[in-house]
């Protein structure tokens, strides 16, 4: 029998990250002939992943463009497509979250009629500009799906409600834990040297990652005064910050944090130093999805600076807590637990809501099996 061709298509940081396991599992599976390109809707920020998990990619589209906008990355990424999947032909094309590359994988695909598959479909926050453009992204790719890969129940109860059908919807985890549990060690040691003076026994660093479009603006500068004033009121909590490369996020934090040296603003970091300063860290506060996923895996109490997620599990579970952008909660929501050991204790367990790292095996063995039956 001939091979399963599968393009996985991905574009930005997270992608990459999520999609990573993925494609190594597929890399040692006989049955799969594996093609990967990337959109390069980031560019910097996406070749630090491709180098970390030494993938290099069969197409690379290099859309990226500084100051981009949606219109423009939705139409170089469907051209760019279009011509590629058209010369491979793929039995299948994987696209992963809920990046405008994805809705631009999905929608090429669909042009073409390849079948899609999409991993961590099924989050819905329930409200269409939050995340911006996040959410349609995952309704509009979602529509145009064969196989939904849902991470929990809960995603894939979402897909139900929205009549799809229950033999295309397997639930498989969450990728993002296979990857974090390659590079966690506990006795990891930075290279940065600034990472590396840190004194993590007496000090409460709290780690806080900041880029939703919808936060750019008066929330993301709440968020930052929030935290600008806590290192002022305790004298042991210092912040580290790896600052996204969008130039309307690295403003506003220059604008507030310039001048506080408690606040350490750094470049974004690599996968690996980045995931084990989460787990050395004592908060984190962030409107991150991934972070809301890797955080209560490491067993971090997480303070998710955005008025809506569609991620409630790590919530539900405790470790999370959905705490808006108004600058009046989230200091609340600091000092609460900077001062109450009690608050910490009950936020600080390690929970996997998201996965057992085995969800790379479990796509790529439901891939194999659906596929068949088509072939
Ligand atoms: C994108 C995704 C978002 C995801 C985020 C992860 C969309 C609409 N948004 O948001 O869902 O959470 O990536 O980080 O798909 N930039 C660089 N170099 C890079 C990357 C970004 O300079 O390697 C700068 C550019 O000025 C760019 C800006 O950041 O214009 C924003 O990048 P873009 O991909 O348009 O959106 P993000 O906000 O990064
Ligand atoms: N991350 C990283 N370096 C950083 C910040 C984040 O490697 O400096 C990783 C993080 O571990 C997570 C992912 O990037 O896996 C999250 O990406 P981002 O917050 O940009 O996007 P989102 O998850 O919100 O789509």
């Amino acid at each position: 029998m001939r091979r399963l061709k599968v393009m996985t298509v991905f574009g930005t940081r997270p992608e990459g990250i999520k999609m990573a396991p993925i494609v190594k599992v597929m890399e040692n599976t006989k049955e799969i002939e594996n093609i990967v390109c990337v959109t390069a809707q980031h560019r910097e920020m996406l070749d630090q992943v491709l180098d970390i998990f030494e993938i290099k990619p069969d197409y690379d589209l290099n859309i990226f463009k500084p100051g981009q906008t949606l219109t423009g990355i939705t139409t170089k990424a469907l051209e760019g497509l279009e011509k590629v999947i058209v010369e491979t032909q793929p039995d299948l094309l994987l696209v992963q979250g809920d990046t405008t590359t994805v809705f631009a994988g999905a929608l090429a695909a669909f042009y073409q009629k390849v079948k899609v598959g999409h991993v961590e479909a099924g989050l819905r926050s329930g409200n269409l500009y939050s995340p911006y453009p996040e959410e349609a992204n995952r309704k509009l790719t979602g529509i145009v799906t064969n196989f939904h890969f849902a991470p929990t129940n809960e995603s894939r109860e979402n897909l139900l409600r929205e009549g799809y059908p229950e033999e295309k919807i397997f639930i498989t985890g969450n990728t993002v834990i296979d990857a974090l549990f390659h590079v966690v060690k506990e006795d990891y040691i930075f290279e940065d040297s600034l990472l590396n003076n840190i004194d993590f026994k007496n000090k409460r660093v709290i780690l806080l990652t900041s880029h939703r479009r919808e936060n750019i603006g008066k929330p993301m500068e709440n968020i930052f005064t929030a935290i600008d004033e806590i290192t002022r009121k305790y004298e042991d909590v210092e912040v580290i910050f790896p600052v996204h490369l969008n130039p309307k996020v690295r403003n506003i934090a220059h604008k507030v944090f310039d001048g506080n040296k408690d606040i350490h603003l750094v470049e974004p970091l690599d996968y690996e130093p980045f995931t084990n300063l989460m787990s050395k860290c004592h908060i984190v506060v962030t409107d991150s999805g991934g972070l809301q996923e890797e955080a209560p895996s490491l067993g971090k109490p997480v303070l998710v600076v955005r008025e809506e997620t569609e991620r409630p599990e790590g919530i539900e579970a405790g470790t999370a807590k959905l705490v808006g952008t108004s600058k009046e909660n989230i200091s609340k929501e600091l000092d609460l637990l900077l001062s109450s050991k009690e608050e910490y204790k009950k936020m600080a367990n390690a929970v996997n809501p998201y996965g057992d790292g085995k969800a790379s095996e479990r796509i790529v063995k439901v891939i194999i099996e659906q596929m068949r039956k088509s072939m």
